[in-house]
């Protein structure tokens, strides 16, 4: 203890003559934290601006060790039977634990995990598989958010993967290939989406959905002899279209 005190002492000294040399020196102190500002400023600036809103790369631990690469992968599981709302509508959506239990009702061990993680499974089912009924209370699984746009932004799933033809690994990455955990391929940014929406062409040939404008746009370029159209020709960099 009193060697502790002895150790403090020249410390508390220092501070009481910096606090009285700040006092004779008030402009010399301005001056500095002014510059101090400044250049933080600047590279808190820089920061910001290449930040926000990005998170590529962003692969937080979730409640299950879930694998991609073994599920999609290995064992060659179509990514709309797991997301399967992503053909029909605006999200791709998170299974529920019920198509989980599709098959691991009959697979209760896996190579790298034995029996620990697929537990997790019918606790959330309110499985018990040694009596093999749902005997117990259901508990949702807390996955943890990878992705996320801000408000501001409408972004739809079947408008890319349906009428677009895009494919899943063009915006998410090679998924079959990604173990647990998952992560985010690409940084989301408005910049992200203008580019792709400049340089992909829109396959309007033999798609129903745009016989129309497709007659209409051949006919504005005709001048041109313009026959194959980008997502921009079709308005895809109007803010309104990602912007409420
Ligand atoms: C057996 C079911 C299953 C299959 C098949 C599957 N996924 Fe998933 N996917 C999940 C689960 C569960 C999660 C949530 C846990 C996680 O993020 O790892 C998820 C998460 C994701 C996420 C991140 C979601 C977020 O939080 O932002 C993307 C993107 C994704 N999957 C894409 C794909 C793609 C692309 C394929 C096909 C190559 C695919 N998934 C196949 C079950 C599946
Ligand atoms: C279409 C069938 C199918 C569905 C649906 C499915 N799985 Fe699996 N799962 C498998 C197969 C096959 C294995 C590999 C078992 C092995 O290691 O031999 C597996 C293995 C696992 C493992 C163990 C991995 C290891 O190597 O230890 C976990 C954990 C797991 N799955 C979680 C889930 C979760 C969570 C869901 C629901 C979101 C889900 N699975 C949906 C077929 C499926
Ligand atoms: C054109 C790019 C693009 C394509 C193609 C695409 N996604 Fe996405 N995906 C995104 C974006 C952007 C988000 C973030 C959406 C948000 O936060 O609102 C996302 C989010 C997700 C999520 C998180 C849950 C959700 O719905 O927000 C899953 C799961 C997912 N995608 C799976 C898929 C699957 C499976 C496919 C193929 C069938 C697919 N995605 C095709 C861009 C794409
Ligand atoms: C890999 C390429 C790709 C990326 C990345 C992409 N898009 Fe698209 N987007 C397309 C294609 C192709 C279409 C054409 C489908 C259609 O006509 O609806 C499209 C169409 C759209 C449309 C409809 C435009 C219209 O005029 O009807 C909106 C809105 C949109 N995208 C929003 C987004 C947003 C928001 C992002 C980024 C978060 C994004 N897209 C990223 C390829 C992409
Ligand atoms: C193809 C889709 C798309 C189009 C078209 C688009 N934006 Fe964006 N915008 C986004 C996305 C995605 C973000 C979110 C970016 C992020 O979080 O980094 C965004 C973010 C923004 C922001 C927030 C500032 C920032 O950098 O985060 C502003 C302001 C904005 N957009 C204005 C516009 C204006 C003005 C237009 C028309 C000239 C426009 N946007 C067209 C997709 C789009």
């Amino acid at each position: 203890m009193e060697r502790e005190g002895k150790d403090t002492l020249p410390d508390v000294s220092h501070w009481d003559a910096f606090k009285d040399w700040v006092s004779n020196n008030q402009t010399k102190v301005v001056v500095m934290c002014l510059i101090l500002v400044l250049i933080g400023g600047k590279d808190g600036f820089h920061a910001l601006k290449d930040n926000v809103g990005v998170y590529q790369g962003y692969a937080p631990e979730q409640p299950i060790k879930f694998s991609h690469k073994i599920h999609a992968g290995q064992n060659g599981i179509d990514c709309v039977y797991c997301h399967h709302s992503a053909e029909k509508g605006k999200t791709a959506g998170i299974p529920s634990v019920n198509v989980c239990m599709n098959c691991h009702k009959a697979i209760g061990e896996g190579k790298t995990t034995g029996t620990a993680e697929i537990a997790k499974i019918y606790e959330a089912a309110g499985y018990n598989p040694d009596s093999q009924e749902y005997d117990k209370p259901e508990k949702a699984i807390k996955w943890v958010k990878i992705h996320n746009l801000p408000d501001f932004v409408y972004f739809n799933h079947s408008q890319h993967v349906v009428v677009g033809k895009q494919e899943c690994q063009t915006c998410h990455g090679d998924v079959e290939n990604i173990g647990y955990p998952m992560r985010q391929e690409n940084d989301l940014t408005m910049g992200w989406c203008i580019d792709c929406h400049r340089t992909t062409g829109v396959e309007m040939a033999d798609n129903g959905y745009y016989d129309k404008m497709h007659a209409e746009l051949k006919e504005k370029y005709a001048a041109e002899g313009k026959t194959t159209f980008t997502v921009e020709d079709i308005g895809g960099l109007e803010c309104a279209k990602c912007h409420y």
